[in-house]
């Protein structure tokens, strides 16, 4: 291993600047006169977007043909922990075949609403999801010894003016949404590199935050790789550089260089920060130059068929009224343009050269009884009468009709979000005309994120490809013949209407402050908590079979904020075909001080089971699952009560249940003063102590007198009590001559010791 340490020593000061930034759109500096090499990192991160010749940050120039796996919307639906794993190990041979050190990615962003643009890359609104599958991801890429770029780093959640909003959250919402999956992967995945974002972080720039590039990111979860900037988000470099921001992206051209310099010279930096941004850059670069496999070669189409089979475990079924699996015997009218071009990627820096594209269509050469009739353009949103009436005319001809709609890339891409949640108009009139002539008609959706569905009622089966990557043709192929039991579910909700999500009043307005008004309130956590009808809800997802659950057992019925719970379950194959069911686990708070979600998911296994088969899943719980993040304690925290252990084959469809209770081992820090009311100070019973004989002669002061009939006294002393609960302490000094103020504060100093 290269003594980073030592080159450091010998880099002059010039050197060290210039290695803080890149050499160019995609390298590092190398240093010729100490052999330090250049390194190479590319764009991720569902494929290598390696860029030889002209480069830039939009997908928009040429780069080398690679394999388009399925977006991270599709891939957090599989809930497949071990497939996307081997997803990132293809990756990572792609890298190390063509000497990429860093693919960045995973995009970890929580979906606060269903229009960013970018949710196509991203995996849920869950935070729990989306950092199991960042987990898995890295681990996968960085077992072939190349690094990953966890991004956007942090609570960028819109693309609307990303480079000057600032995203207005408290802290507990940024600790339980936002950061959690970025907090999982790192501690479990060890990314070599994180992305910072662009925007701000309650006024802050995400690239000078100090306090999570540094305090949380390294000081709490214990990072240890280099943090770089997404490409242009530097502001002010040298505050960024003591922030932790350590290599900037792409070059600045040398400006920010001097300004380093300079800074270091005037005495405005330390110039061990800039050593220690350049050993964490080293560090890294030398991981990889050193592990290289300079024979890797990889191939493509093995690649692609495990791009078929990522897609096979995306695809959502979301509703299915008998008439899915098709039969080959069955006359079937494949209606509209994705079935001949699929939409299976979205615009910007994730967009693949991909190696082969496979569309549904071209799986049904040789199969006399598919039709095809293009139905509508995407380019435009008009009707296209002519193309209309063909695909009514195939419907009617055929048993059922298979339309392949979907969001066109001019409706959603990273650099701009959508303006409403609806499909264009000509796809949604043209499943309105074919259901009108062909009661058997299947939706089959190619989108990064939710639509509205206004003839959800009049089709009688939807399956959600996602953004599938290049062979999801093949996988919905088989999908909807029955060779592949469809077996993803879905890590976002469906909500009925645009207007229902919780971000709704403000999101992503032409002003730079967003506030996260609805605060932890994200997705299944606020139409549960509001009771409120969805289309599809979190975690739902149909089979070609059913499933059965039985046996819950929780290993103990009380358990300390330190221990462990275990939780077993039987899951039983009841269908007729060989299936595979994600099994969520949810953990609801029965009661708490602080308004809390009704339930959270906090584990998810999937299973494979032949018909009859059952198969006992085992969770294991730990203090994170019951605990809500507390401000004053600046720390995770565990209200001592009953929990409810919910096992579900979806957020809404909660099969089994049981309850634990969990004791906190922590007292949570409290200073009382003279406004504590006096409720707070009897609810604790410590505290309680000090003041309770003079709140006892205040009631007898007040009700004292009170000697009329039974019920008025009753009456009297229920509302004194209820008065009294809201009461500052201080107000026993102008209710009643029971306590001198010196009295008070004394024993304030007592309870407060
Ligand atoms: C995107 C990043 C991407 C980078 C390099 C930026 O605009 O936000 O996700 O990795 O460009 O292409």
């Amino acid at each position: 291993m290269a003594d980073v340490k030592a080159l450091v020593a010998k880099m002059t000061l010039e050197e060290k600047a210039a290695m803080c930034s890149g050499a160019d759109f995609w390298h590092t500096e190398a240093v010729e006169r100490l052999g330090i090499p250049a390194s190479m990192v590319s764009d991720g991160p569902h494929g290598l977007r390696k860029q030889d010749l002209k480069a830039d940050h939009l997908g928009v120039n040429e780069s080398i043909k690679a394999v388009c796996f399925p977006a991270g919307c599709a891939t957090a639906a599989s809930f497949n922990r071990e497939l996307i794993t081997r997803m990132g190990e293809a990756l990572g041979e792609e890298c190390q075949a063509e000497g990429v050190s860093v693919i960045l990615g995973p995009a970890v962003n929580i979906k606060r609403s269903p229009l960013c643009g970018r949710n196509f890359e991203y995996y849920s609104e869950d935070p729990y999801v989306a950092g199991e599958i960042a987990a898995a991801h890295i681990c996968g890429v960085q077992s072939k010894n190349v690094g990953t770029s966890i991004k956007h780093f942090l609570a960028n959640n819109q693309e609307t003016r990303r480079m000057s909003s600032t995203s207005e959250a408290e802290e507990r919402t940024l600790r339980e949404i936002y950061m959690p999956a970025f907090e999982t992967a790192v501690k479990k995945a060890k990314p070599w590199t994180v992305m910072c974002s662009y925007n701000k972080i309650n006024g802050i720039y995400a690239a000078e935050n100090r306090k999570y590039l540094t305090d949380v990111l390294r000081g709490e979860w214990g990072f240890d790789g280099y943090v770089m900037s997404d490409w242009g988000a530097v502001n002010k470099r040298v505050e960024d550089l003591k922030a932790g921001l350590d290599l900037e992206m792409p070059s600045s051209g040398g400006i920010n260089d001097r300004l380093i310099v300079e800074a270091v010279k005037n005495g405005t930096l330390l110039e061990e920060v800039v050593d220690q941004a350049v050993e964490r850059i080293l560090n890294i670069v030398y991981r990889f130059e050193e592990n290289r496999d300079k024979t890797a070669v990889f191939d493509r189409d093995v690649h692609d068929v495990l791009a078929r089979k990522v897609a096979e475990e995306s695809i959502v079924l979301l509703k299915n009224e008998g008439v899915l699996p098709l039969m080959k015997s069955e006359k079937v009218a494949f209606i509209g343009k994705y079935a001949e071009a699929p939409r299976y990627q979205g615009g910007g820096s994730s967009h693949i050269n991909s190696s082969k594209i496979t569309s549904a269509l071209s799986m049904a050469t040789g199969n006399a009884n598919v039709s095809y009739a293009k139905g509508f353009e995407d380019d435009k949103d008009v009707i296209n009468e002519a193309l209309m009436e063909e695909a009514v005319t195939a419907a009617k001809q055929a048993d059922v009709a298979v339309i392949f709609a979907g969001l066109p890339d001019a409706f959603e891409s990273e650099g701009f979000d959508r303006e409403h949640m609806r499909m264009p108009e000509c796809q949604n009139v043209l499943i309105h005309e074919i259901a009108k002539v062909q009661p058997n008609t299947v939706v089959v959706l190619h989108n990064g994120s939710p639509v509205e569905m206004p003839w959800e009622k009049e089709v009688k089966g939807i399956l959600e490809a996602y953004l599938g990557g290049q062979a999801v043709g093949a996988a919905e192929y088989d999908i909807l013949f029955g060779k592949v039991n469809p077996s993803a579910k879905l890590a976002e909700t469906f909500p009925l209407k645009l207007e229902d999500n919780p971000s709704y009043l403000d999101f992503a307005r032409e002003e730079d402050k967003v506030v996260y008004r609805e605060g932890i309130f994200v997705g299944y956590r606020y139409y549960d908590k509001k009771k409120m009808n969805v289309l599809f809800p979190f975690g739902h997802g149909l089979s070609y079979t059913e499933f059965s659950y039985s046996n819950l057992e929780l290993g103990a019925e009380k358990i300390k904020d330190t221990g462990k719970l275990t939780v077993r379950v039987d899951v039983t194959n009841s269908g007729a075909v060989q299936g595979k069911e994600v099994v969520q686990l949810y953990v609801a708070d029965r009661e708490s001080t602080p308004a809390r979600p009704v339930k959270e998911l906090k584990g998810f296994e999937k299973l494979e089971l032949a018909p009859g088969e059952t198969k006992t899943v085992t969770f294991e719980l730990d203090k994170r699952a019951f605990a809500y993040y507390d401000e004053s304690l600046k720390d995770w925290y565990v209200e001592s009560g009953d929990f409810d252990i919910l096992i579900g084959a979806s957020s809404r469809d909660i099969r089994l249940k049981k309850s634990v209770q969990v004791e906190s081992t922590v007292r949570l820090p409290k200073t009382y003063t003279l406004d504590s009311t006096l409720g707070d100070l009897q609810a604790d019973e410590r505290a309680y102590g000090y003041v309770k004989k003079y709140v006892d002669a205040y009631y007898e002061s007040m009700l004292g007198d009170n000697t009329g009939d039974a019920g008025a006294e009753a009456i009297s002393r229920q509302m004194q009590e209820a008065m009294a609960k809201y009461m500052p302490l201080r107000g026993l000094l102008s209710f009643a001559d029971i306590v001198s103020l010196s009295e008070l504060e004394s024993v304030l100093r007592q309870i407060n010791q």
